[in-house]
């Protein structure tokens, strides 16, 4: 079949695969293809395994798999065909040199940038799909320019909002769609290409097209302001605990002003993910090299903020269960950092656990997707950890329950028979505040919710 446009995405992760799927759908005249150094992924894609777990996402890959969507090693092969290369590798946080903790390492995008031009025979329009520094584009500009041939590359900044849980619902119907290009004839319209890819499902007035630095820098401020209502209900938690007032009350109550808005407002044991902390790290460390050590200090307390709830949690726990937990049995329901997915990077389960063997609590973490994740996570750590997919089995003989990740499963489970079978005197300690505590509380348990008064027994 000859198709319209050939569109190449590097990189097959959360963001490549979905994307891309949604984009084979929604354009059949287009061809695309996802190539990614890691054999073992593009395996997984091409089978029924698909290497991530999303809903909806091995429907929409069965539609299109073999059709118009190609997954494949061949990154010559790839970018000589394309038209339009989208890049989603990743840019995780620097672990070495200048800017170690803070800035992206951005060595993967400058080698993406390299075998471009190594393997380009003509003009093509580079798009970041990946959340980079502002002004990074100018940078893989330099890297492009320099090519043998004297070809120009167009680069656009189209960075991605989905969520993961909810990728394909978030990729199908998006806020917005954003598209930043230089404002010069060629980069207006590269941008229009962009633009047409998008517009095939995505109603006019929610592509938004700006400058190139602005669409960089707005994936970064978007992220920081999620994360910031989150560091803010939970700070308010902390005050909750000391004072008797319920934070979800007052999220509500603060959240039904129409100029503040209801979400994004749960309060939590912290929030994970690949994304928050690395984009804001990344941001206060852009603030800090342009001498801005105030826009720099008040980004870096909503990480502060999160790193000191994951703390609460932890130490509210062993508080709670009489300061020890050795050798007492507490079951983790949920591992994952949010619930439909099976990701962990980021987790706050991962630090609970942690801090809990670390304690010589006995563990066993219930999954319904991340047990994988969570064996690999805790690989190398001393400690008693056993892996359950039921959650009764996780919680026999235990002393405490930690919900983790807001399962729906979880919040079904026949908690009266929990009991039964748990060790007394049984806590649960629900950190995303997803059970009814009056219910558990009647059962016998020692109810600890997130801002709100603990409901106890003693
Ligand atoms: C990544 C970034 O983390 C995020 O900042 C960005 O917004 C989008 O890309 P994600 O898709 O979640 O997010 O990352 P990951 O699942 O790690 O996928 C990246 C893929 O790129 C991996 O499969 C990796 O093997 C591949 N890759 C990496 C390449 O194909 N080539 C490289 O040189 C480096
Ligand atoms: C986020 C952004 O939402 C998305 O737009 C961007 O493209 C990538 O980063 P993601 O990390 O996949 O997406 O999930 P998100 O739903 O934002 O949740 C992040 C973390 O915050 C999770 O750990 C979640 O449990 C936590 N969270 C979220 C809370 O603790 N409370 C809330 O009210 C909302």
């Amino acid at each position: 079949m000859n198709f319209k446009k050939n569109i190449l995405c590097i990189g097959a992760g959360y963001v490549g695969g979905p994307t891309m799927a949604v984009i084979a759908a929604k354009c059949p005249e287009y061809k695309i293809t996802v190539v990614d150094i890691n054999e073992e992924r593009i395996r997984g894609w091409n089978s029924d395994q698909l290497p991530i777990f999303e809903p909806g996402l091995h429907e929409i890959i069965q539609e299109t798999r073999d059709k118009n969507l190609f997954f494949s090693i061949d990154m010559k092969k790839g970018i000589e065909e394309a038209d339009i290369i989208f890049v989603s590798v990743n840019t995780p946080t620097k672990t070495f040199g200048y800017g170690a903790g803070m800035a992206s390492d951005l060595q993967y995008w400058e080698k993406t940038a390299q075998q471009i031009i190594e393997h380009s025979e003509d003009h093509k329009i580079i798009v970041e799909k990946s959340t980079l520094p502002v002004k990074t584009a100018q940078a893989m500009e330099r890297i492009l320019k320099d090519n043998k041939n004297h070809l120009h590359f167009d680069v656009i900044s189209n960075p991605e909002f989905l969520a993961e849980g909810s990728a394909i619902k978030d990729l199908m119907e998006p806020d917005r769609v954003l598209i930043g290009s230089h404002q010069t004839e060629s980069g207006l319209k590269a941008a229009k290409e962009i633009v047409d890819i998008y517009a095939h499902w995505v109603p006019k007035e929610k592509i938004i097209t700006t400058n190139l630095w602005s669409s960089e820098l707005s994936k970064l401020v978007a992220n920081a302001f999620l994360a910031q209502r989150i560091s803010s209900i939970n700070s308010i938690s902390a005050l909750c605990e000391k004072t008797e007032a319920e934070v979800t009350e007052i999220a509500y109550a603060v959240g039904t002003d129409s100029r503040i808005g209801s979400r994004f407002l749960n309060a939590s044991l912290g929030f994970g993910g690949s994304c928050f902390k690395k984009d804001i790290l990344n941001l206060v460390y852009i603030a800090r090299s342009y001498g801005l050590v105030e826009v720099a200090d008040y980004w870096e307390a909503v990480i502060k903020i999160n790193e000191y709830q994951q703390e609460r949690f932890v130490t509210n726990i062993i508080k709670a269960m009489f300061n020890t937990i050795v050798d007492k049995k507490i079951a983790l329901l949920g591992f994952a950092f949010k619930a439909n997915t099976g990701d962990t990077r980021e987790s706050p389960g991962k630090y609970v656990a942690k801090k809990l063997l670390e304690e010589k609590a006995i563990l066993s973490i219930a999954d319904p997707q991340a047990l994988d994740n969570a064996r690999s996570d805790l690989s190398g750590f001393d400690g008693n950890v056993s892996y359950e997919m039921d959650p009764y089995h996780a919680a026999i003989d235990a002393s405490a329950i930690v919900i983790v990740t807001e399962w729906d499963v979880f919040k079904n489970l026949d908690y009266t028979r929990i009991f039964e079978r748990m060790k007394k005197p049984a806590f649960v300690f629900d950190g995303r505040n997803i059970l009814n505590h009056q219910m558990l509380f009647k059962i016998g348990f020692n109810v600890y919710p997130i801002g709100k008064p603990a409901l106890t027994h003693f």
